[in-house]
């Protein structure tokens, strides 16, 4: 299969989209099963999320919402450090079963921002599904419910993720393979 070139940089398969599809539906099937009767509210973190997010709701059999919602990085205070806000949030998330769709959790800062901000709302239980995750780069300690796909600790494009705004329609994932520019 070819190569992908994305700002100047050469970027190689590393996992199918079958590969993909396979370890989507494994990770549809456990939540099928774990939320039955919870009637689940899912919410996606854009952008990254939606191709994950549209292939595995397909797969999921159980009375359930979706919700889409965006982590706003901004610089606090000295004291605070760098923020980030969700927003998007319309339902009401008390005494619901949340489950957080993420693409990637890398170092876990995004998702352990996501996970106190739902918890300050009421969430009664929330669990995250993500299609990659880093376990190497991890940091933190919010429990990673759902992976679909454990991956080491490499710059990965494609299934909704990006390389500076490109590559997010690629049906499979990608793996920087070489730099073809220097300066770019
Ligand atoms: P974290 O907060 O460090 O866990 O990073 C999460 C966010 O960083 C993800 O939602 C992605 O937007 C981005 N990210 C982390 N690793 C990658 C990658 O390999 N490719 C593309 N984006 C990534
Ligand atoms: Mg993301």
């Amino acid at each position: 299969m070819s190569n992908v070139i994305l700002h100047g940089h050469s970027f190689k398969i590393k996992i199918t989209a079958s590969e993909i599809n396979k370890a989507v539906a494994d990770v549809a099937r456990q939540i099928n099963s774990n939320l039955k009767d919870k009637k689940p509210l899912f919410l996606a973190v854009l952008n990254g999320s939606f191709m994950f997010a549209s292939d595995l709701m397909k797969k999921i059999k159980i009375d359930c919402e979706i919700s889409f919602i965006k982590v706003a990085s901004y610089e606090g205070t000295s004291s605070t450090g760098s923020m980030k806000e969700l927003i998007g949030i319309n339902e009401d998330i008390k005494g619901r079963t949340v489950v957080i769709i993420e693409d990637i959790v890398d170092t876990g800062s995004t998702i352990e921002s996501v996970y106190k901000q739902l918890q300050e709302l009421g969430a009664s239980e929330i669990s995250v599904a993500t299609l990659l995750f880093k376990p190497d780069a991890y940091t933190k300690s919010v429990p990673i419910e759902y992976t679909a796909i454990v991956v080491p600790n490499d710059f990965l494009v494609g299934y909704g993720l990006d390389y500076d705004g490109l590559g997010r329609n690629l049906e499979d994932i990608y793996v920087l393979d070489y730099k073809i520019e220097e300066n770019k």
